[in-house]
């Protein structure tokens, strides 16, 4: 089904799965593999899941459904979506600038999250090659000394060229899908990206279920303990259910104004939001059977899978194959995370200027590699080179931790802000009622959490962002 605005013929997802797949790819990404699984560990377990779940179905949800429906109202890229329904709502048209500063955060975690793309890129190689070493049947990387495999992360940290040209590497194929457009490249990688994951999550998780420490993760993750779960933590779980939805950036918009007039989007909003629930769960189940097998743990972070995971497998049977395969999988979930993001500027440009589509996705991936080189020497070169050190909040951060602090803590909530102050507040109710898919008190129910509770959350998420000090977090 293409979309068809007036005259003109836009190019949109084919059907309504197509679109599911290619939102849930953009959801489903290192947040889900690599963060989720880690905080609920370190953060009160089953209670800290409970109270995520509660997130992404109060607060997450809701701002899911209002960016989808901004973007299917306009059937145009996310600034010019928001300008037409604030004009036709007879407000300003400058809340076309929400739309805008998100294409500006799209851009910024697209230049960071390809050069993270290029280390699974290369540690895809590393099992490759390990392959020859260590072969089939026994565990990974058996030719290393564990100083030499604890030194892998660090190492790659240190080779700002290699890791340059893994970024380009990362980017040169997101841009290869990006290019053909939304029909004929960016959902062709999801529908086959996509159930490719699932089956190797899947997999990799009933290997850890018969040859990892399966019971004693139901144990580590899902014990409740409540007394973890303090303001700090609860804060983090909104700020992780907001990402991990890939919300308050225009992603969601943008992909939106693909989808055809009959697809209800209620439905399909809560279909993504369970499905990128389901995949941050079973990450962890998938993840710590494994690490715990090895009598590892770890505090979080990307240490988690480019340290301590290389590391388990390193005494698992089959090790290197699984190891192998699990790369691979990040890397599928990884790459339709990048392809939504390179989307969102892409579509803007071609709105905004009228250019063709392939020579402007090439032109930001051109931009995406100079402010990815900058980040990959962030680490070792250009360690001390701090792009906002003037600005207390950033101190001391270099190109790559600027790129995702002020992302982070600043852009994306602000903009998840301005989205549900627009949709609660601002839009005219009736474009709104006619678009949502939703009724009598579900509607209600939807609407004050627009109105008030997504708001107040977001507020918090922002001053706490800006004042640590305040949940003594610092
Ligand atoms: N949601 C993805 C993840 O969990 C990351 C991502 C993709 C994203 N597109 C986004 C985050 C847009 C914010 C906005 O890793």
């Amino acid at each position: 089904m293409v979309a068809t605005t007036g005259s003109a013929t836009r190019d949109g997802w084919s059907s309504r799965s197509a679109f599911i797949l290619a939102a849930v790819g953009a959801a489903v990404g290192l947040g889900n593999l690599v963060r989720f699984p880690a905080e609920a560990a370190n953060n009160g377990g089953g209670a800290f899941v409970l109270f995520y779940i509660a997130c992404i179905v109060l607060i997450g949800l809701p701002v899911l459904l209002a960016e989808t429906l901004i973007g299917r109202h306009g059937q145009a890229s996310a600034v010019e979506s928001v300008e037409k329904m604030a004009a036709e709502s007879g407000a300003s048209k400058m809340w076309g600038g929400i739309a805008s500063l998100g294409v500006l955060s799209a851009f910024m975690i697209l230049a960071f999250y390809c050069v993270i793309g290029g280390w699974v890129l290369s540690y895809i190689w590393l099992f490759v090659e390990d392959l020859f070493v260590s072969g089939v049947t026994g565990g990974a990387l058996t030719g290393m000394t564990e100083e030499n495999i604890k030194n892998l992360f660090p190492a790659l940290l240190e080779q700002g060229f290699t890791m340059s040209v893994l970024d380009l590497l990362f980017i040169a194929i997101t841009v290869a899908f990006v290019a053909r457009g939304v029909s004929g490249g960016i959902e062709k990688a999801s529908v086959w990206l996509m159930p490719a994951f699932f089956l190797l999550l899947l997999g990799i998780t009933i290997y850890g279920a018969f040859e990892g420490a399966f019971a004693e993760t139901i144990a580590y993750l899902f014990v409740f303990d409540f007394s973890k779960l303090t303001g700090e933590v609860m804060l983090a779980a909104v700020g992780q259910a907001f990402f991990s939805l890939s919300l308050g950036v225009a992603g969601m918009m943008t992909y939106g104004s693909y989808v055809s007039r009959d697809v209800n989007l209620a439905k399909t909003s809560a279909t993504i939001a369970f499905a990128d629930t389901s995949v941050a769960l079973i990450a962890g189940l998938c993840i710590f059977p494994i690490v715990l097998a090895a009598g590892l743990s770890s505090d979080g972070g990307l240490g988690l899978m480019f340290d301590v995971l290389p590391h388990a497998f390193q005494s698992m049977p089959f090790g290197t194959v699984i190891g192998l395969a699990f790369f691979i999988m990040v890397g599928f979930a990884a790459l339709t995370s990048s392809i939504s993001l390179m989307e969102v500027p892409t579509a803007w440009a071609i709105d905004r200027f009228g250019f063709a589509r392939a020579p402007t996705a090439l032109a930001i991936a051109a931009l995406a590699a100079v402010l990815g080189v900058l980040s990959a020497y962030s680490f070792n070169s250009l360690s001390s080179f701090h792009p906002l050190g003037f600005i207390p909040l950033f101190e001391g951060e270099g190109v790559f931790s600027a790129l995702d602090s002020v992302t982070a803590k600043l852009f994306m909530p602000i903009g998840a802000l301005l989205v549900s102050i627009f949709v609660g507040w601002v839009a005219s109710r009736q474009l709104i009622d006619n678009e949502n898919g939703l009724s009598g008190g579900m509607h209600q129910f939807w609407v004050f959490l627009v109105r008030w509770l997504c708001p107040v959350a977001l507020t918090a998420i922002l001053i706490v962002g800006i004042f640590p000090s305040i949940v003594g977090a610092e």
